[in-house]
């Protein structure tokens, strides 16, 4: 029996990369070299430009902004700002980082939708889980979808990554095993919307792994955060109302979900 299993195994099995949390924990998936030479940046500019670079950022925006404006923001005006944005924090904040991916690992299989993807971190580390068939990738910026895809051909990845600018596109999975979405709710305009449709589209049995931070700051840093009182009642109702909440004792900020059909 043994002997036939192994007889129907193709002759190699390609061999994933180790993202994992030590991997992590050690340069952010090479994420210093990586950035440096996608921006075209010597090690030295791309050390002056990460640390001012939530305040870069911060200044484009124009302020209290109409919500529709939000997606044209994250399109067009930060442009390759997020990318140092991103790239600053989770190497600032490696261990927060690292114990999400923890709790992805836990979580992450089959068809994974990683939403608002970022820098690709997770959709990296997802990937190179056995036991994740398919990464969905969707991210509004441009410049933040050819860094991930970048990083993918580079770490051997890209077959198992597939890239999106929304989730309107045809071929995207009818129901996903998993959903990631970490800091990202607070940016999109409805993000009571956004939860409804990881609940339509999420397995009876698959997780959503959510975390949000509905605040601008206390000094104001994160002015692109939606913080208003209706939006964030609006959010927490939809979610009591589609969502079970799944222990796990990982992390505290970072909640996992198993859907609950529609009342
Ligand atoms: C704070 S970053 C989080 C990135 C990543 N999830 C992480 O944890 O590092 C928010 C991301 O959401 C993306 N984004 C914002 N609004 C979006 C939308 N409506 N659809 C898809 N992506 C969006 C931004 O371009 C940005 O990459």
């Amino acid at each position: 029996m043994k002997g036939r299993l192994l007889a129907a195994l193709p002759a190699t099995v390609p061999s994933l990369p180790a993202l994992n949390i030590e991997a992590f924990r050690a340069d952010a998936f090479a994420l210093r070299e990586q950035l440096a030479a996608f921006l075209q940046l010597s090690a030295a500019e791309l050390e002056r430009r990460l640390p001012c670079s939530t305040e870069e950022l911060a200044a484009l925006h124009p302020g209290a902004f109409d919500p529709e404006q939000a997606g044209n923001f994250y399109e067009e005006t930060v442009g390759d700002g997020h990318l140092l944005e991103l790239a600053a924090w989770h190497l600032g904040s490696r261990d927060y980082i690292a114990d999400t991916l923890r709790l992805q690992q836990h979580v992450a299989r089959g068809q994974l939708l990683d939403f608002g993807g970022g820098i690709g971190t997770h959709a990296l580390a997802a990937a190179a889980l056995p036991a994740v068939e398919r990464v969905w990738f969707v991210d509004l910026n441009p410049h933040n979808r050819a860094f991930m895809t970048w990083r993918a051909e580079r770490l051997g990845l890209a077959e198992k990554i597939s890239t999106c600018r929304d989730l309107d596109i045809a071929g995207l999975p009818e129901h996903f095993d998993t959903i990631i979405c970490l800091d990202v709710l607070e940016h999109v305009p409805d993000p009571a919307a956004q939860l409804e449709f990881f609940a339509d589209r999420l397995q009876p049995d698959g997780t959503a792994l959510l975390n949000w931070y509905f605040f601008k700051g206390f000094q104001g840093e994160y002015p692109f955060h939606f913080d208003d009182t209706a939006l964030v009642e609006a959010f927490f109702r939809t979610l009591q109302r589609r969502f079970l909440e799944v222990f796990h004792p990982w992390l505290i900020t970072a909640r996992t979900y198993r859907p609950m059909a529609a009342a």
